[in-house]
């Protein structure tokens, strides 16, 4: 099959996580954005990145590159990629994108313009043409125009790739998973130490730690994608993803290493355990109903402790919080020896009343809002 150009779309920040997967699965990355990178692959490969990446959002299949400076000149070159070859004439299109373009005001009017040109073609080719929407539960096209530059891709992936399909309760501010997943890819755990997440929320980042133990990926949570939807798409080969990940999945035995989350808040650790239970991992993680500083931590040590605090709006909580960023502190100092302790938090003034010296900082958005993992060495200057 031909290989083409096939763009990774991730959330700013994680590229560099999106990268290590990409290479550990055998693809090189071309080039690297902010938000993604480019890989040469074939439709097929779209299947295993869709399956295994836990740091991604979308994947996207260069289906044609042109240039246009205007309306009339996008139509006629959309209009003369035969659809006819990848669309089933028959189905459901939408469409979406990122266009800057200054004979376009409205992003629509150029989804419009390639859904009309995809439409014709069919309806000249085959007599009968797809139906269209907002829905991306089939086949998804992504339109890039930047300047003069189009790129139209099929969304291998339709739906985004960043809801890993086992979050049914969210709890109070619950990270996004492949932003959780890019948190553990970036600290030092080395998965055979202990991980320890008080204030665990509904648990994203205790259940990707699982998740990554046993080789479940995100694939095994969902059975629909957007290269379902087209006519290069072939089942048997999807079907040997599938058995490629439960395989890993048969192989992996352990051992494990503990996975301890705890929370003051029993509704939200209530959540916590059903979202567990959802990715199947409930039987790795023991959760604890308490403060913070009345978690559990294993003696072995050589493990991580990671927090994702609150860390407030508004300058009252702001001010309370102070004293529970400094009590973070104390918890490190007096109970973390022989781990690493890390705090993940988009307030970097609160973090100084941790009043501990980081030993990095590591750069991170968390939705829009500018944010950091400082990490902690626990042993050091405590150790004998
Ligand atoms: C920002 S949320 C964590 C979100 C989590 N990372 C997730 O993905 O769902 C902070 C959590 O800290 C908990 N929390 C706040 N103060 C606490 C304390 N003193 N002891 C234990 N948990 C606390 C809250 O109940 C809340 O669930």
């Amino acid at each position: 099959m031909k290989q083409k150009s096939l763009f990774i779309n991730c959330f700013p920040r994680l590229t560099p996580m999106l990268q290590q997967e990409l290479e550990s699965l055998g693809y090189t990355v071309a080039r690297k954005e902010k938000m993604g990178v480019y890989v040469h692959g074939n439709y097929q490969d779209t299947y295993r990145m869709n399956y295994f990446l836990r740091t991604a959002n979308k994947v996207l299949y260069e289906v044609e590159r042109f240039r246009a400076n205007d309306p009339r000149q996008f139509y006629d070159q959309a209009v003369a990629i035969e659809w006819e070859k990848l669309i089933p004439n028959k189905g459901y299109i939408s469409i979406s994108g990122f266009v800057r373009n200054d004979h376009i005001r409205d992003n629509r009017f150029a989804f419009m313009k390639l859904k009309d040109a995809i439409v014709d073609r069919l309806q000249n080719k085959t007599g009968t043409r797809p139906d269209s929407g907002p829905n991306s539960d089939r086949t998804v096209l992504y339109l890039r125009w930047f300047r003069d530059e189009v790129t139209i891709s099929i969304d291998t992936s339709g739906e985004t790739l960043a809801k890993h399909g086992y979050r049914k309760q969210p709890g109070k501010a619950p990270m996004m998973e492949p932003l959780a997943a890019a948190v553990l890819m970036a600290s030092n755990w080395n998965r055979k130490g202990p991980l320890v997440n008080p204030m665990c929320g509904s648990g994203t980042l205790a259940i990707e730690a699982a998740l990554m133990l046993r080789d479940i990926y995100p694939g095994r949570f969902r059975t629909n994608y957007g290269f379902m939807h087209t006519l290069l798409y072939d089942s048997i080969n999807w079907q040997k993803v599938k058995r490629e990940g439960d395989e890993l999945i048969a192989r992996n035995h352990g051992p494990y290493p503990r996975i301890i989350a705890s929370d003051h808040d029993e509704r939200v650790l209530q959540a916590a355990r059903m979202n567990a239970r959802e990715a199947g991992v409930e039987d790795m993680i023991s959760f604890h109903h308490c403060d913070f500083r009345d978690t559990p931590l294993p003696s072995e040590g050589n493990g991580i402790i990671i927090l994702n605090p609150e860390y407030g709006e508004r300058l009252g909580q702001v001010n309370e919080l102070t004293d529970v960023y400094k009590a973070i502190g104390d918890f490190f100092k007096q109970k973390g020896q022989g781990y690493t302790g890390y705090i993940f938090t988009g307030n970097l003034d609160l973090a100084k009343s941790v009043g501990l010296r980081t030993s990095r900082k590591i750069e991170f958005f968390n939705a829009r809002i500018d944010s950091r993992l400082l990490e902690y060495e626990l042993y050091s200057g405590t150790r004998k």
